[in-house]
């Protein structure tokens, strides 16, 4: 009912052991735990405002040799399941992967630790491929701008409350930097590939050859080309199947803020005062300590 689609809007996250989550996507938590994967998925992971969406294109024109219209038969939220999505109404991620022919992509933002045990092997070895990919904690700032046009989200506030809000890791999917390093750990089982937003924008011909290595998947001439031009970010925008205005309006409203948003690299100069800045990076100091992880923040 309608009542049901409001209950949702704007409503306070819940916390799923811990990681603040959507209290709707906690309900569905059990299912997710249990959650089968097949032998031949790839999962497709990251921290939200990563580049999910063009990732996942990239991925289904791939596994369709490069066929457009193929990639056009529906959007790109159906195309590639959102694992721990549940909503008042409609199928679950998990009801709609059921449904899903392989070999299946699934999207997913958990941190590392809690993606379901089916995915490793009971001597935790990684039996399935997972594409993880990272952008820099700056642009994620696109967060704010998504919290304010995907309104199954708490109020963002002011750019200023939101920022302290993801620097303390009180947002959806909780802390950056535990997210990322939590992953980057596990890349050591070398069945994770680990791709950076600022590297597809700078090459993305290079990481979809990275990509292609990756599962092992050849292309015929010309392909890598049409796949490069039907994902750039103008053509994306363009493209009804890929750039979520399809959702509900009520939901997800793209005259506040599209979800193609801007697609670049280093927009936060654009939003961070030199005091933000100044404390960002000094909290990017404090907490990325110890880690071997280096971001381009443009
Ligand atoms: P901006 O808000 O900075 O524009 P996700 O899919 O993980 O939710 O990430 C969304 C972000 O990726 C948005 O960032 C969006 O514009 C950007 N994005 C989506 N498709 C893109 C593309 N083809 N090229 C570059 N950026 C893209």
């Amino acid at each position: 009912s309608t009542m049901e689609q409001e209950d949702a809007i704007r409503q306070e996250l819940g916390s799923l052991h811990g990681i603040p989550l959507c209290k709707s996507f906690i309900e569905g938590w059990p299912q997710v735990k249990a959650f089968q994967a097949l032998p031949d998925d790839l999962l497709i992971s990251t921290y939200p405002k990563s580049g999910t969406t063009w990732l996942s294109e990239i991925m289904d024109m791939i596994y369709h040799d490069g066929n457009v219209e193929k990639c056009r038969r529906d959007a790109i939220y159906n195309r590639v399941p959102f694992l721990e999505m549940k909503v008042p109404r409609g199928p679950s991620g998990v009801e709609q992967l059921e449904n899903t022919p392989s070999p299946r992509l699934v999207k997913t933002h958990l941190p590392v630790q809690f993606l379901p045990t089916s995915f490793w092997e009971k001597d935790c070895k990684l039996t399935w491929q997972i594409i993880y990919m990272a952008r820099n904690p700056k642009d994620v700032v696109s967060y704010y701008y998504f919290h304010q046009m995907a309104k199954k989200h708490p109020d963002p506030g002011t750019k200023a409350e939101f920022l302290e809000n993801f620097m303390a890791g009180k947002v959806a999917y909780g802390c950056w930097y535990d997210h990322v390093h939590g992953w980057w750990e596990k890349e050591q089982e070398k069945k994770i590939l680990h791709l950076f937003y600022e590297d597809m924008k700078k090459n993305p011909q290079q990481e979809v050859q990275e990509i292609l290595k990756f599962p092992g998947k050849e292309l015929v001439e010309g392909t890598v080309e049409r796949i490069l031009h039907h994902t750039s970010f103008q053509a994306m925008k363009k493209n009804p199947a890929a750039n979520y205005e399809t959702m509900v309006p009520t939901v997800t409203d793209h005259s506040v803020s599209p979800f193609l948003r801007k697609g670049i690299s280093g927009d936060w100069k654009n939003h961070f005062t030199v005091a933000q800045n100044e404390r960002f990076d000094q909290h990017y100091q404090e907490h990325k300590a110890g880690s071997d992880l280096h971001f381009q923040m443009e």
